[in-house]
């Protein structure tokens, strides 16, 4: 079981100089997959001018409104179909070329991403930029599963929670860097929105430079390739020369790795064994996506527009700066409270939240000041997402599987998260031109259906050994063998309850 990162002391015990700059080096690959999500909610008025004066060019007249709404849907939402695809190939990638290399291969995804959004408009091609996106999009799948795994296996047991939590700090402090450079006063105008899509290069420069310093994970080495050089790259890591210790936690690693039986994605569906944690691990994922934070993300200045906020761009920068904030309350909370109550928090939190928010929206017109509550709302909603569905599903799907099911069960789960990822902000304009103000109630009815599947079928994990949690689920299945076809079953929470009570001992 994993500990926090702070000695008696309160030191950070193990930390070396071979260590933080590796670690570094890596969630550059973090900092720049926020930095796309955040990026192109401020300029979205003025980049849909020129996608405008594009057409105006090329066909001498304006273009319709639908027209533009679908191409910028598609600019969004395009980001999300390239990562869907190369989440899919982290494993297979990491494997063949080994985790630094694939890293410093990635970026020239990254460089040809940057590169056509930033050349889009002197091109006067709205093509370019959305190919962008999609190159841009494939990059951040790829660096969203290497990141935390590089970072998982570099760092030593008593490191690895407080260091694997830096992937999601550098994830939103990319959404609040590009919210903040995209001020109008900064890169955010009509002559430099292209710089602005464009600088995602420059974190790449900076990785490429650092990784040729960064040594190759132990774990790989050792683990996949059996090579023998893995105590070098241990040894620079920990800066000891005596790393014994290390070497039989990891030869102990292997052994129950080549016990275990590699699991197919078929598999994962078809064995009673896991069909209950892996229905789990997808749905913790949709109530990521599906909470409609993305919408914020994507969509909030023009959201904050229609509210009637002053200024829009600085509300969304508080939305940024209220989510950087509340990620790290939540790495104080998550080994404390639990993540099943932390989850159940944050979406019963979210819902509130959305319904307030369309209180606020649809009264607008009679009473000027619900602007303010709208943007109340709008912060609170980000904050009780970072306190849970956040952070949390990503690492609890890690927590619910065993060596042989991990990789599989990783790959599913990254593939629900980008297609709901995609689902949103390919529709959430479209949505909201139905609906109007009425469009955060389907999020808080969605809300409030996981906040109802976490409180009858997911089980407490922190505290617990990876076998303890695999018990769990051994035990359902071969109990609940005769209604293994009703498993979904909301209503019967009776199998659970055994070990939803032991959460009480801890
Ligand atoms: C497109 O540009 C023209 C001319 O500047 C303008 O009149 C029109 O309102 C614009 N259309 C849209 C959908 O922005």
């Amino acid at each position: 079981v994993e500990t926090g990162g702070l000695g008696p002391d309160g030191k950070l015990e193990g930390m070396t100089g071979t260590l933080a700059l590796s670690v570094f080096t890596a969630v550059l690959g973090s900092l720049e997959f926020g930095y796309n999500i955040g990026v192109i909610n401020a300029p979205q008025k003025i980049i849909e001018q020129d996608y405008n004066a594009t057409w105006i060019h090329r066909y001498g007249k304006e273009i319709p409104a639908g027209t533009l709404t679908s191409l910028w849907s598609l600019s969004v939402a395009i980001f999300s179909i390239g990562g869907m695809l190369s989440s899919f190939c982290v494993g297979f990638i990491s494997e063949w070329l080994g985790r630094r290399k694939a890293m410093l291969i990635n970026n020239l995804l990254a460089f040809i991403g940057g590169g056509l959004m930033g050349m889009s408009k002197i091109s006067r091609s709205f093509e370019m930029l959305i190919l962008g996106r999609f190159v841009i999009g494939a990059y951040c799948g790829l660096a969203s599963g290497l990141t935390p795994m590089y970072v998982g296996e570099i760092a030593p047991t008593s490191l690895r929670g407080a260091l694997g939590t830096l992937h999601q700090l550098a994830i939103v402090t990319g959404i609040l860097l590009a919210q903040v450079l995209g001020l109008e006063s900064l890169l955010g105008s009509e002559e430099l929105w292209p710089v602005l899509l464009g600088v995602t290069v420059l974190p790449t420069v900076l990785q490429m430079a650092l990784l040729p310093f960064c040594p190759e994970s132990p774990r790989f080495l050792y683990i996949i390739r059996c090579q023998e050089h893995h105590a070098k790259s241990l040894r620079r890591l920990t800066g000891r020369q005596e790393v014994g210790d290390m070497l039989a936690e990891m030869k102990e690693e292997k052994r129950r790795m080549d016990m275990e039986r590699k699991v197919s994605i078929a598999e994962l569906f078809r064995s009673p064994l896991y069909r209950q944690p892996i229905i789990i691990a997808i749905l913790l994922q949709l109530s990521q996506q599906l909470s409609g934070i993305n919408a914020i993300f994507y969509y909030s200045t023009s959201i904050f527009i229609k509210a009637g906020v002053q200024s829009p761009v600085y509300a969304t920068i508080g939305a940024g700066v209220v989510n950087c904030a509340f990620t790290v309350v939540s790495l104080f909370l998550v080994e404390r409270m639990g993540r099943r109550t932390l989850h159940m928090l944050g979406l019963g939190g979210m819902s509130i939240c959305a319904i307030v928010m369309t209180v606020a929206l649809a009264t607008l017109e009679s009473v000027p000041s619900m602007s303010y509550l709208s943007m109340l709302a709008i912060f609170g909603f980000v904050a009780f997402f970072e306190v849970g569905p956040g952070p949390i599903p990503w690492f609890f799907v890690a927590e619910l599987f065993s060596q042989g099911p991990r990789p599989a069960a990783m790959a599913v789960a990254g593939f629900s998260n980008w297609t709901a990822n995609f689902i949103i902000g390919m529709g959430f304009q479209y949505v909201a031109d139905l609906c109007g103000p009425y469009v955060f109630l389907i999020f808080a009815a969605l809300l409030l259906f996981f906040l109802i599947f976490t409180f009858f079928r997911v089980p407490e994990t922190r505290g617990k050994t990876f076998d303890q949690i695999a018990a769990n689920f051994h035990q359902h299945s071969a109990g609940g063998m005769m209604d293994m076809d009703m498993d979904l079953d909301l209503g019967k929470p009776s199998t659970e309850l055994d070990y939803l009570g032991e959460e009480s001992i801890n």
